[in-house]
């Protein structure tokens, strides 16, 4: 990493910190996601407690409470954390992005304290993914709503969760889930060019492999952006954790679509990568996360691989901290520019909080001090 990036990053962090005790001081115990005129909100009460996103608020705390040792940041964690049990008890509307919603909260809490109930609310997140398992199509079926047969990208981000599961109990039975799920991602979404398609769907009496279905992207057959960073953090997460050289191919194959896209947009990716050119709708939580999945796979590759992705990184970053932070104290969010869907204009390049996150473990990163939330 060069000395100027470190720098900066860390002036950066210090204008995070103050901007995230500001946010602190008015949230209550809130859950944010989208400011509204300059203001989060709870969004548990919006779009329920098992919102998909309601881990990372958390998960940015804990990188903080790592980073600094300050309580202010672990004792909010802890308040998010409790709020979610709420959801694991309902247990009616859970999906696969538990997650994205323990991975951060009690997992992060477990890592970080040794807390004894986080961690059992962390495998019992895992159990619930790993029911999740279609043993026919070999899948983990991503939503309820009559969709047994649907996986998205979005999982490879969740199976996190399993991994982590297996290394704490040294049962098995996780990682070969997770595995298993992520061969069949592999084969059914991501693409011989690196880029990656949104949902499969399959039959899920007989496990057939049935089509690629269109979702927050374009198209069917187009390259949502977020999507793709899902792709590229997962697959170099799945590295991680089974050294499965196929794993580390395929996200670097992603990347190096992703970097190739972005290098045409000021390394600001817009929604959809094959999208037409009108209009021109960005998202930067899809190039903060890849960004950080950029940084895992520079951690395995060779020398001269490893500046490709860094500097990959830090110019996604560095340019979209330069053209949508928002360093006003006085109002929420701090990375604007992020998009829910391309088919969802009211949330076009808007603040949510997984481009906050992922700024923040961007900004760790490249300083080489980000706790292991996945
Ligand atoms: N996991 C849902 C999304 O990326 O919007």
């Amino acid at each position: 990493m060069k000395e100027t990036d470190v720098q900066w990053a860390g002036e950066m962090l210090a204008k995070l910190e103050e901007k995230v005790k500001a946010e602190l001081g008015r949230l209550g115990d809130a859950i944010p996601y989208m400011p509204h005129d300059g203001k989060y909100t709870d969004v548990a009460q919006e779009r329920g407690i098992d919102w998909w996103t309601n881990g990372f608020w958390g998960g940015l705390l804990w990188q903080l409470y790592s980073v600094t040792g300050e309580d202010v940041y672990r004792d909010a964690a802890v308040v998010q954390e409790k709020r979610l049990d709420e959801a694991l008890y309902r247990f009616r509307d859970i999906h696969h992005d538990v997650g994205f919603m323990w991975l951060h909260t009690a997992v992060a809490h477990y890592k970080a304290t040794g807390d004894e109930q986080a961690y059992y609310t962390g495998l019992h997140a895992a159990t619930l993914l790993a029911g999740r398992f279609n043993t026919v199509g070999n899948y983990i079926v991503a939503w309820n709503d009559n969709k047994p047969g649907w996986v998205i990208i979005d999982s490879m981000m969740n199976i996190v969760l399993l991994y982590w599961a297996s290394e704490q109990t040294k049962d098995p039975r996780f990682k070969t889930i997770a595995k298993k799920h992520a061969d069949t991602v592999a084969r059914y979404l991501v693409r011989e060019d690196g880029s990656v398609g949104h949902i499969a769907s399959f039959d899920p009496d007989t496990g057939e492999f049935l089509e690629q279905i269109g979702g927050q992207g374009y198209s069917a057959s187009s390259a949502w952006s977020r999507g793709n960073a899902w792709a590229v953090y997962g697959f170099a997460l799945s590295y991680k954790y089974t050294r499965n050289s196929y794993y580390l191919m395929l996200a670097k194959r992603v990347a190096n679509y992703f970097i190739a896209s972005v290098s045409r947009t000021g390394y600001i990716p817009r929604v959809d990568f094959q999208a037409p050119e009108e209009p021109k709708i960005y998202d930067t939580s899809a190039g903060l996360c890849a960004a950080c999945g950029m940084m895992e796979i520079a951690k395995w590759v060779s020398r001269e691989e490893r500046q490709f992705y860094e500097a990959s990184a830090v110019n996604i970053i560095r340019a979209t901290e330069e053209k949508y932070a928002n360093w006003n104290m006085d109002e929420d969010g701090i990375i604007g520019g992020a998009t829910e869907a391309y088919h969802r204009p009211s949330t076009y390049e808007v603040p949510l909080i997984y481009s906050d996150y992922f700024f923040t473990e961007g900004l760790l990163r490249i300083l080489g001090k980000e706790f292991p939330i996945w």
